[in-house]
């Protein structure tokens, strides 16, 4: 790889009290290049996407976007910088139409003011990316599960992000909810750098590049997708 990563954390460890959580993680992550964080449940996948978009402070370590140092820096202004995230939990607007919470999206606090007319075109182009465009006048608390999930990713394109971290995007989505998200996955790579945290496995090495694997708040992977299985690291985590 020879273009300088767009993400790069150094020695990055989070403890809350007495324990540790993050041990010295380090990471490069490249645009382009979709790359997927996978590791057991609570091996501390979602507090590093919580360190990444400066929702925690590292207790050390560092991490550059683009060429700068953010360490310090908060939500909002990594926001701003392009750093934008999906929640495990669902974020949107029930009550609201599915363009409607584009428009929110596009406009979120934390981003810069932005014109109506480029708000409301931003909120079109994420409406065409998501394949929600027929419904967008549809109440958002009214689509199927999967179309939620869906739109909660529009949202976060909305925000033009440089670089999308989505948290187990695909988490309830039926099989065939979840291959139709894989090939849009590949699609949204060619616009934002991508960081995606997968459960399972075998969803994950459809769509991934590069994988890193965590298991107790530590790499131990880091490298081509294609290799993670013959990994004996890996096979010893997830296959026992
Ligand atoms: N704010 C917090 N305070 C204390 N412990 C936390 C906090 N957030 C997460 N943890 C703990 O950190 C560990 C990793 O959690 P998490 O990052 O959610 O894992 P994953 O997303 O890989 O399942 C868990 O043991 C969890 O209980
Ligand atoms: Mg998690």
């Amino acid at each position: 790889m020879t273009e300088a990563p767009i993400l790069q954390l150094r020695g990055v460890s989070k403890s809350f009290g007495s324990v540790e959580i993050l041990r010295d993680v380090s990471l490069d992550v490249h645009a382009g290049v979709r790359h997927l964080l996978i590791g057991p449940n609570g091996a501390g996948k979602t507090t590093l996407f919580n360190v990444i978009n400066g929702h925690y402070a590292p207790s050390s370590g560092r991490i550059d976007f683009e060429g700068r140092d953010v360490t310090s820096l908060s939500v909002a202004q990594r926001a701003r910088k392009g750093i934008g995230r999906t929640f495990q939990v669902a974020s949107l607007f029930p009550r609201m139409s599915v363009r409607e919470n584009l428009v929110i999206a596009a406009q979120a606090p934390g981003l810069l003011r932005r014109p109506a007319q480029v708000v409301s075109q931003e909120a079109d182009e994420a409406l065409s990316l998501s394949g929600l465009a027929d419904k967008r006048s549809m109440m958002a608390g009214n689509l199927a599960y999967g179309e939620q999930r869906l739109l909660e990713i529009a949202m976060a394109l909305a925000t033009k992000p440089r670089m999308l971290l989505l948290d187990e995007p695909m988490a309830g989505l039926t099989q065939t909810e979840r291959l139709a998200f894989a090939e849009r996955a590949i699609e949204l790579s060619s616009r934002s750098a991508l960081l995606l945290i997968e459960h399972d496995l075998e969803i994950a090495l459809r769509i991934a590049e590069r994988v890193t694997v965590l298991s107790l708040g530590a790499v131990v992977y880091d490298g081509k997708a294609s290799d993670v299985l013959t990994s004996p690291i890996v096979r010893e985590i997830y296959l026992g």
